[in-house]
């Protein structure tokens, strides 16, 4: 029963680590400035418009820039 419980653990945990891993963390993705152009830009194709995102370390053009870039308001 208990040995059951363990293991049970240690999969959670391992679990846990391995969706942490990955380098890029969503909360501590830069701030998109608060400016009149990223106020408008909602959109994936919009960021494209501007940003070369294959000169960005690990980005490629179908990410979900809003996901974890959000406007930063008030600094
Ligand atoms: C009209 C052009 C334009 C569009 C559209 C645009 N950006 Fe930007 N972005 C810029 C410019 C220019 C800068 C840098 C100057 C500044 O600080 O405003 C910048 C800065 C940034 C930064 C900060 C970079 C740093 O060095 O910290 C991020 C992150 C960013 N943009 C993400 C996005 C995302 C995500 C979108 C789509 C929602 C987007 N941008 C749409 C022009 C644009
Ligand atoms: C999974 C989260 C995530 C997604 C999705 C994402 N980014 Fe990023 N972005 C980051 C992180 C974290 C950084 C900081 C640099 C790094 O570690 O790669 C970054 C850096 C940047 C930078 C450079 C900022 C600097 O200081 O030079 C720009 C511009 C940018 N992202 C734009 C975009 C655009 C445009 C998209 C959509 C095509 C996008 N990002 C999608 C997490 C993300």
């Amino acid at each position: 029963m208990y040995r059951k419980l363990c293991r049970l653990m240690i999969g959670i945990f391992a679990v846990a680590v391995l969706a942490g891993c990955p380098s890029r963390v969503e909360r501590y993705s830069p701030r998109i400035p608060d400016s009149a152009a990223h106020r408008q830009a909602v959109q994936q194709k919009n960021c494209l418009e501007c940003h070369e995102v294959a000169s960005v370390p690990h980005h490629s053009n179908n990410d979900d820039c809003t996901k974890c870039h959000i406007i930063c308001r008030g600094c």
